[in-house]
């Protein structure tokens, strides 16, 4: 890579983040409001990942996903927000070509990884739910580790192609990025070969990496709805359901956030609405993700309670559900119940 970027002619040396542009004076005002999302996000993913791992009844594959999940939030969202904080407080922030192409790589990596790790989730369930009596010889512990492990990598070789792409393309006009990060579509606007072929490119890759995850997502959802359909009771029905979704928030959440900014053209045209919606995607959906698993989920819930009052259970939940009637259901009850 290192080698193709250096047989190009560049003359751009490093890049200037515009971030937001001029402010009038808010740039403080949203500096601490940035800064508290950022700290909430990440001491709410902290706090997910120290509750799944200290607790016993949380050892599950759902709850080992789901701290895979708080474990690449961090990092998502980390790729992105300490530059920007930055953008904020100096009009010019410069980044470096290669700190440039380094942010890009990891907030990349950190979204394929996402997408791959949503649609394992979502499989995870499409199993507990569907196929009950299979689900734990299935899910086994190597099982879970190998489709993680397979998200990961799979996140780490996918923006490879379009970063050799991108910044081999000849940079010459100017090298002022109107953005708060090094996002792809304000760098090709950057460079004065024509741009179509790399945003092209762009666009088919990007297309073709999200497709598989997220219709292997919408399969295992449109299976997940028709079982719970089939259930006859209403008890077994929001039983079923309520253990996906929390997920199914978050995953709706991801692509549309994201979605609205890659498949609208006039998101990427207009440089204000790109920035609003990145920042839905880059800042806000990495917060609401350990509220939603949190604050919905009843098991997470019990598990922090345990974790800081040392009590069996929190009394304020204790009408939810009587406690022996986990194992009396059907099998797809018990499934969810593990
Ligand atoms: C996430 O999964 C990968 C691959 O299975 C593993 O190497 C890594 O330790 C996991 N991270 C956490 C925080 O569980």
């Amino acid at each position: 890579m290192l080698i193709l970027l250096e047989n190009n002619q560049t003359t751009i040396t490093e890049f200037i983040l515009l971030g937001f542009g001029n402010l009038h004076g808010l740039q403080i005002l949203l500096f601490v409001t940035f800064l508290a999302i950022y700290l909430i996000t990440v001491s709410g993913n902290i706090l997910i990942l120290i509750t799944v791992s200290l607790s016993r009844g949380l050892h599950t594959p759902m709850y080992f996903f789901l701290l895979n999940f708080s474990f690449l939030e961090i990092w998502y969202t980390t790729s992105v927000v300490p530059k920007m904080l930055k953008t904020l407080l100096k009009v010019r922030e410069a980044i470096s070509f290669s700190g440039c192409i380094t942010q890009f790589y990891f907030f990349g990596s950190m979204a394929v990884v996402e997408c791959y790790l949503l649609a394992v989730m979502s499989y995870d369930r499409y199993l507990a739910i569907c196929n009950p009596l299979r689900y734990t010889t299935i899910m086994n512990i190597k099982v879970c580790f190998q489709m993680a492990a397979g998200s990961w990598i799979s996140g780490f070789l996918t923006p490879i192609v379009t970063i050799v792409l991108t910044f081999r393309l000849p940079f010459c006009a100017s090298n002022e990025i109107d953005h708060f990060f090094c996002d792809l579509s304000p760098i090709i606007k950057l460079s004065c070969a024509d741009p179509h072929i790399a945003e092209m490119t762009t666009f088919i890759l990007a297309s073709m990496v999200t497709m598989v995850p997220f219709l292997l997502t919408l399969a295992s959802y449109a299976k997940i709805i028709l079982t719970v359909l089939r259930i006859p009771s209403a008890k077994g029905k929001q039983k079923a359901f309520s253990t996906c979704s929390s997920h199914l928030i978050v995953v709706t959440l991801f692509y549309v956030t994201l979605g609205t900014v890659y498949a609208a053209p006039s998101a990427k045209q207009s440089p204000i609405l790109n920035k609003l919606f990145s920042l839905l995607y880059t800042v806000i959906t990495p917060m609401f993700n350990p509220m939603i698993y949190s604050l919905r989920n009843k098991d997470v819930k019990e598990a922090l309670w345990k974790l800081i009052y040392k009590e069996p259970y929190c009394p304020c939940m204790a009408t939810t559900v009587e406690p022996e009637a986990a194992y009396k259901g059907t099998p797809i009850e018990v499934a969810i119940d593990q």
